[in-house]
C-alpha cells in the first residue's frame, strides 16, 4: 500500500487503473481506524480492483473546536491497519491540500440536513461533509463509495447529494459494527472512561429496548420513544435528541407505518455519541430485529 500526499500523486496514481477499466472503491475516513472503518475496506476490497482509503480529518465538519483538537490521530497505525485490510492507496492530503488559500466553494444538501445531526450540529456540519465528499469524489472517481450505517444521516444525504449532482458513483451502506456488548464502534469511544463507557452503552440499549417494543407490535411513535428515553434516563444519559423518523424524508413520524430510522445522539463524558436502528412495521423478534443494519466485531 502506497501513501499519497497530494490530488496530483493520487491522480497519477489511478490513471493506469483507469486507463485499463480496472474498477475504483473509495472508503472515506478521518482516521483512527476501528473494525468499523475495516469492515468498509475489506467489502471494497472484495468488490474492486482498486482500493483507496482517505483519511483526513476534516475541519470544515467540526462544528466544535475542541472536538477537532481532541480528534485521535493516528496516521501510522491507521496505515498498517488499512494495508491489512485491502487498501491499495492510502490519501491522507494535508489540510492546505484540500482546502488551499483563496478556496471558496461549498457544496450543501438542503432539508435533509437541517434535521437530527444538523439541527443539533448547525449547518456547517453537513456542509462540511457534502464539501469534502464532493472533493474526494471527484478526486477518486470512484465506481462505488462504502459509507457506513452508523451515521445514517450522513448516507441519506450523500444519496440525495449523488442523486441530485448525477455523480457517477454506486453507494454501498454497510452495517453498523459493534462491540460484543451493544456499543457502536466510534473513534470518539477511545475518549471514553471506563464510567462513561459504561454508560454509553445506554444508547445501543435504548435502541433494543424500542426495536423489543416493535416486536411486540408496537406502532406508536410516542411508545417507542417513551422506551428509549427511559433507558437512557437509566444511566444519567440526557440525549440531545431520540427521534423516530421516515427512513428516507427524515420526516417525524407519529406512527411506525413504514420503514424508519430511530436515532440517538447523546453526550456521555467528553464526548458526543450517536447510535441507531432501522425499524420496520413488520413483526421480527427482537434477536432478528438488529441484524440487517449490525454486526458483531468477532
Ligand atoms: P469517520 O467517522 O471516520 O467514518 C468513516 C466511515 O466509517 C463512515 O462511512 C462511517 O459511517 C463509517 N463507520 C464509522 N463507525 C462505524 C461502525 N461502527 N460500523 C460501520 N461503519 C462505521 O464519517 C466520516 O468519517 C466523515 O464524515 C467522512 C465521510 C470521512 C467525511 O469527512
Amino acid at each position: 500500500m502506497r501513501t499519497l500526499r497530494t490530488v496530483g500523486e493520487l491522480r497519477a496514481a489511478l490513471a493506469p487503473a483507469r486507463a485499463a477499466g480496472s474498477t475504483i472503491g473509495l472508503v472515506p475516513t478521518m482516521g483512527a481506524l476501528h473494525e468499523g472503518h475495516l469492515s468498509l475496506i475489506r467489502r471494497a476490497r472484495q468488490q474492486c480492483d482498486v482500493v483507496v482509503v482517505t483519511l483526513f480529518v476534516n475541519p470544515a465538519q467540526f462544528n466544535e473546536h475542541s472536538d477537532l483538537e481532541r480528534y485521535p490521530r493516528a496516521e501510522r497505525h491507521d496505515a498498517g491497519l488499512a494495508a491489512e485490510a485491502g487498501a491499495d492507496l492510502l490519501f491522507a492530503p494535508s489540510v492546505e491540500e484540500v482546502y488551499p488559500p483563496g478556496f471558496a466553494t461549498a457544496v450543501e444538501v438542503l432539508g435533509l440536513t437541517d434535521r437530527l445531526e444538523g439541527a443539533t450540529r448547525g449547518a456547517s456540519h453537513f456542509r462540511g461533509v457534502t464539501t469534502v465528499l464532493t472533493k474526494l469524489l471527484c478526486m477518486t472517481m470512484p465506481r462505488t463509495l462504502y459509507l457506513g450505517q452508523k451515521d445514517a444521516q450522513q448516507v441519506i444525504v450523500i444519496r440525495r447529494l449523488v442523486a441530485d449532482l448525477n455523480l457517477p458513483v454506486e453507494i454501498e451502506a454497510l452495517p453498523t459494527v459493534r462491540e460484543r456488548d451493544g456499543l457502536a464502534l466510534s473513534s470518539r469511544n477511545a475518549l471514553l472512561d471506563p464510567s462513561a463507557r459504561h454508560r454509553a452503552l445506554a444508547l445501543s440499549g435504548a435502541l433494543r429496548a424500542a426495536e423489543e417494543l416493535v416486536a411486540d407490535g408496537e406502532r406508536s411513535a410516542q411508545a417507542l420513544l417513551d422506551a428509549a428515553h427511559a433507558v437512557l434516563a437509566g444511566a444519567s444519559v440526557q440525549p440531545d435528541y431520540v427521534a423516530l423518523v421516515d427512513h428516507r424524508t427524515l420526516e417525524p413520524l407519529a406512527e411506525l407505518d413504514r420503514p424508519a430510522l430511530l436515532a440517538i445522539a447523546a453526550p456521555v463524558g467528553r464526548v458526543r455519541l450517536i447510535d441507531n436502528t432501522t425499524l420496520e412495521p413488520t413483526v421480527l423478534s427482537p434477536s432478528s430485529s438488529g441484524k440487517a443494519t449490525t454486526s458483531c466485531i468477532a
